[in-house]
């Protein structure tokens, strides 16, 4: 059965870290609606409305996973394990912060003078929440692009026709697309029946879901239950398309942190305060 659309998000502009004006589709929330993806926010920093580039200074993250994935522009980082380096276009970092990470975000202009991209949160199982933090910096160049009738998609996690994505060892087991359709072409993915799946329509337009509404960039569509999704264009459209399991579990958010319960978010804050929030020390 294909998915129906179930809900249209209208992404907001809301203004994080030191003044980055982001368009926000949602936040970490306690109804954990979109389980297991606790945010989606996407930078663009093309047009003067969204002011100077600053970014997102030093802070920390536990109990989280975070996916950056970049357009244009980049993005230089720095962790408290000792990383660090520039996520340029088309490449992915994928950031397990297990039980404490503090890292540092900076956006940096392209040659277009346009830096643009995405940023996915993805929650962890309580087993995993205290697990050593991770990364997996993927390379535009080893991301596999997969063409046919009319789609183009780079598969960053999940498996399209037999082209896996090279992250891997997610707990929410997801998939994470890149995929740009073609005027008058038809796409259909098979999806797991009990997977949360998202569409970030970022753009052009298509017609969603098993009533083929037309929806346009810039939204967050948010699929029903159903065994496959079904996109078909007369223009062109293009949209990260994410799925994963659902956790199933109550969460307390609280800033740069998603626990389970109140009790660990005030664990957290405490070992913050008293410098023993950060467990790794500094490899590099
Ligand atoms: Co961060």
């Amino acid at each position: 059965m294909s998915r129906s659309i179930q809900t249209i998000i209208e992404p907001q502009f809301v203004i994080e870290g030191a003044d980055v004006l982001l368009r926000r589709s949602f936040g970490p929330k306690r109804s954990n609606e979109y389980d297991p993806f606790l945010l989606f926010d996407h930078f663009a920093f093309n047009d003067p409305v969204e002011g100077p580039i600053t970014g997102f200074p030093m802070h920390p993250h536990r109990g989280i996973e975070t996916v950056t994935y970049i357009l244009e522009g980049s993005v230089h980082h720095r962790d408290s394990l000792g990383n660090a380096g520039l996520i340029g276009p088309g490449d992915v970092q994928w950031m397990t912060s297990g039980r404490g990470i503090m890292h540092e975000e900076l956006p940096r202009r392209g040659p277009s003078g346009v830096i643009a991209g995405f940023q996915l949160w993805v929650n962890l199982p309580a087993a995993l929440k205290m697990s050593t933090p991770r990364y997996q910096e993927v390379n535009a160049a080893t991301i596999p692009t997969t063409q046919r009738d009319g789609a183009i998609i780079r598969v960053v996690a999940g498996e399209v026709a037999g082209v896996r994505g090279p992250v891997t060892e997610i707990a929410a087991n997801p998939v994470y697309l890149d995929v740009t359709l073609a005027a008058n072409s038809n796409f259909v993915y098979p999806v797991p029946h009990d997977h949360q799946v998202l569409a970030y329509v970022f753009e052009g337009a298509g017609r969603f879901g098993a009533e083929a509404e037309p929806v346009s960039a810039v939204k967050q569509i948010v699929f029903d239950d159903g065994d496959q999704i079904e996109v078909s264009t007369e223009q062109g459209v293009r949209f990260m398309l994410m799925a994963g399991a659902p956790i199933r579990e109550p969460i307390a958010p609280y800033g740069p942190f998603v626990m389970n319960t109140d009790a660990e978010i005030r664990q957290a804050l405490f070992e913050l305060r008293n410098g023993t929030f950060i467990k790794e020390e500094a490899t590099a």
